[in-house]
């Protein structure tokens, strides 16, 4: 048995506790297969004093990082904190002093990723992160190598458990979005602020991340168009199912002609496609290779288990490379830019929803601001009228359209007297 490899943890929350907590149970095994035990040596948190659900020595636990980053004994960093800084300058301070380090940090990676990425190289130091994508779910080992010989089509995932969870709730019980999210907050699936989530933002830092990797192209999450959730009401749902699909929270990477489409947005899934079968807090990856065809991931996204999962996954590849004494010479490099297209680039069909007043005449003042723009119309169904209110709802579906083209049909239409709201505005996922 080699020397042992000394850890520190940056963070006892959910995952480092789920980290400890595993490296206790099955220490001995992950010895052998290391050739070396793998001791935690630091863990440093904000507040010391809190109880911690994680078997730890008390003497290990610290608030002050420095003393992590600085002591000898340290050969890798996990750094599961969270969030851009400091958690930034700690990865950056770790790789100049020599040492490894694993994050399940999503934020930093999606920002930071191709210059800590650089700074590992240039140290011979690794920097692993599978557990920032998917919890549990192998994703960017598969990227890194397993898939390596392809040619990337696209990337089109299910990568957040909470809004997953509300959609699938609003979708199978017909429950509206805050009824759906206070019980997913009750049910400790979404935060207190669950606008990370609810927005886009947590799913647009993965798509950086996985797009990063899959296109060998810089995708900052700034570059992703986001959408959130937070406007749909249930009988988008009910709608949608009436037309064959489902509506999920998709992000999508997807090499065209002229560039990268990267975007976040709740989207109507056919019922037959693989994703739209993707229900709770359940996450679902569907990578398109050029010689595998079509791979689908699927796991569970989150919680301590599996986020440790991947975390240890990491954290013995790199024990393994420290016994055997193997600097890290791979690292992450542009092949090419790849410009992110904007709407006058994108074509899709799309559903809208529009609340108008209940009167003759409406359907083809509508028709006609599309008809201007060149959209036309698949389908029309004019659901029930709100009597009280004298309003009635129009649901369209268009065939392929230019989305800059939809957009100002929408623009034009929301203007119109007899609208009183263009309720939702929906791609279709094909
Ligand atoms: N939870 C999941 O299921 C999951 C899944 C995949 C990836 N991740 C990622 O994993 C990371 C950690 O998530 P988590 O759910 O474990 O978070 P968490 O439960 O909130 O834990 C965060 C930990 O970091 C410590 N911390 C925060 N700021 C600090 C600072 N400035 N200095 C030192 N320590 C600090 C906290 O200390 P105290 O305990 O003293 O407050 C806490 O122990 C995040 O990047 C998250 O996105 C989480």
């Amino acid at each position: 048995m080699g020397e042992a490899v000394g850890v520190g943890l940056i963070g006892l929350g959910v995952v480092g506790s789920g980290v400890v907590r595993a490296l206790a149970e099955r220490g001995e095994y992950f010895a052998r297969q290391v050739g070396a035990p793998i001791v935690v040596r630091r863990a440093a948190v904000r507040d010391p004093a809190k109880p911690r659900n994680a078997p730890i020595d008390p003497a290990l636990i610290t608030a002050d990082v420095d003393s992590l980053l600085a002591d000898p004994a340290i050969q890798v960093v996990i750094e599961v904190m969270g969030g851009e800084e400091p958690a930034h300058r700690y990865v950056r301070q770790a790789l100049e002093a020599g040492k490894h380090v694993v994050t399940a940090n999503k934020e930093l990676m999606a920002k930071r990723g191709p210059e800590l990425l650089a700074l590992a190289r240039e140290r011979g130091c690794y920097l692993l992160f599978e557990a920032s994508v998917g919890g549990g779910i192998p994703l960017i080992a598969p990227l890194r190598r397993d898939l390596l010989a392809n040619r990337i089509a696209s990337v089109r995932a299910i990568i957040n458990g909470t809004t997953n969870y509300i959609l699938t709730r609003m979708a199978q019980e017909g429950a509206d979005y805050a009824e759906a999210l206070a019980e997913a907050q009750r049910l400790g699936y979404a935060e207190p602020d669950p606008t990370n989530d609810v927005e886009g933002y947590d799913a647009a830092y993965k798509l950086a991340v996985l797009a990063t990797l899959a296109f060998r192209t810089r995708v900052a999450p700034e570059q992703i168009r986001t959408e959130g959730i937070t406007r749909l009401s249930a009988r988008d749902f009910l709608y949608a199912a009436e037309l064959g699909y489902v509506i999920k929270l998709v992000a999508v990477a997807e090499r065209r002609d002229r560039g990268l489409l990267a975007r976040v947005a709740p989207v109507l899934l056919h019922r037959d496609e693989p994703l739209a079968k993707v229900d709770g807090v359940y996450n679902a990856v569907q990578i398109v290779g050029d010689l595998t065809g079509m791979v689908l991931f699927e796991g569970r996204g989150a919680g301590a288990e599996p986020t440790a999962s991947a975390v240890i996954a990491d954290l013995l590849e790199i024990a393994e490379a420290v016994v055997h004494r193997v600097p890290n010479r791979a690292a992450w490099s542009p092949e090419e830019e790849l410009p992110i297209l904007g709407p006058e680039e994108i074509e899709n069909r799309y559903y809208i929803r529009v609340t108008v007043a209940d009167r003759p005449g409406v359907l083809a003042r509508l028709a006609k601001c599309l008809g201007d723009n060149d959209v036309s119309i698949a389908a029309v169904n004019q659901k029930e009228a709100n009597e009280d209110q004298q309003t009635a709802e129009l649901v369209i579906m268009t065939h392929r359209a230019r989305e800059s083209a939809v957009l100002k049909a929408l623009a034009e239409i929301a203007e119109l007297p007899v609208v009183s709201e263009v309720s939702t505005f929906l791609r279709v996922e094909e």
